[in-house]
């Protein structure tokens, strides 16, 4: 996977609180942890704390648990699943957007940085405020729309073909990793909706139980919601569940163009 590296943020205080691991430790690693709260009314500040690996899971999940359960309490962090299926725990770590539970403290070297989700207001420490990527999500009507009544013996029957079409971009867990590693994004994000927005109107563009196509192809006829994508490609690159919403948004830009002819 592409390292993407987080524009430096001058305003960090690098010398933030230092916590040793207690003497005994057998096999030390170091993390870097952003923290940032709002009420306290100062800048944020990169902590450091030492975690004795031997007593501590592989992933850096399992470090940032243990760092709140037994350093420090106020450490704040969203993660629910532990198994890359829920999407709470995405942030950047040592230079890339990526899913806490899934990442394992040995594939990163020296110390593990971690930040929040970058280019996203934080709530505190490593929780970004997803409120807009949310909103831009359900602008584009992630459910089914018909106008035919459903068969009423059985459900809106798909080929396993038609099925398989949205299969993968069925496994979106709303991360956002894509979307904020994106630098489209990060200069549109009020205007341009992002890949993962853009991935589940693809999702449900293609769905041939949906019958709203058209309508959807207009909502996205703007110069800022879909064409400010210029296949940077970074989101492809940063998706945790190996998903490719760059192709997405280049087959919608497709179905834009083939229906202007
Ligand atoms: S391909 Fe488009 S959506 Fe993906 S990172 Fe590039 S500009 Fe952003
Ligand atoms: S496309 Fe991938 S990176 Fe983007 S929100 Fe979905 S799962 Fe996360
Ligand atoms: S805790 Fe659910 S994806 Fe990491």
């Amino acid at each position: 996977m592409a390292e993407f590296r987080l524009p430096l943020n001058s305003r960090v205080n690098r010398n933030g609180k230092v916590h040793k691991a207690p003497a005994d430790a057998a096999d030390v690693r170091r993390f870097q942890i952003y923290r940032f709260d709002p009420d306290a009314g100062a800048n944020p500040r990169l902590d450091s704390f030492e975690v004795d690996m031997a007593a501590c899971g592989p992933m850096v999940l399992d470090a940032l648990i243990k760092i709140k359960n037994e350093i420090d309490s106020s450490l704040t962090f969203r993660r629910s699943c532990r198994e890359g299926i829920c999407g709470s725990c995405a942030m950047n770590i040592d230079g890339t957007n990526t899913l806490a539970c899934t990442k394992a403290c040995a594939d990163v070297k020296g110390d593990v940085k971690i930040y929040p989700l970058p280019h996203m207001p934080v709530v505190k420490d490593l929780v970004p405020d997803l409120t807009q990527f949310y909103a831009q999500y359900a602008s584009v009507k992630p459910w089914l729309q018909s106008r035919t009544p459903a068969p009423p013996d059985r459900e809106r029957l798909q080929t396993p073909e038609e099925q398989e079409k949205i299969d993968r971009p069925s496994a979106c867990i709303l991360c956002a990793c894509c979307s904020t590693s994106c630098p489209s994004y990060w200069w549109n994000g009020d205007r341009y909706l992002g890949p993962a927005a853009l991935l589940a109107a693809y999702r449900w563009i293609i769905d041939s139980r949906d019958e709203a196509t058209g309508e959807r192809l207009d909502a996205l006829e703007d110069p800022f919601k879909l064409y400010r994508c210029h296949t940077i490609m970074n989101c492809t690159e940063a998706c945790p569940k190996d998903l490719n919403p760059a192709k997405a948004i280049a087959e919608i830009k497709i179905m834009m163009a083939e229906r202007q002819h």
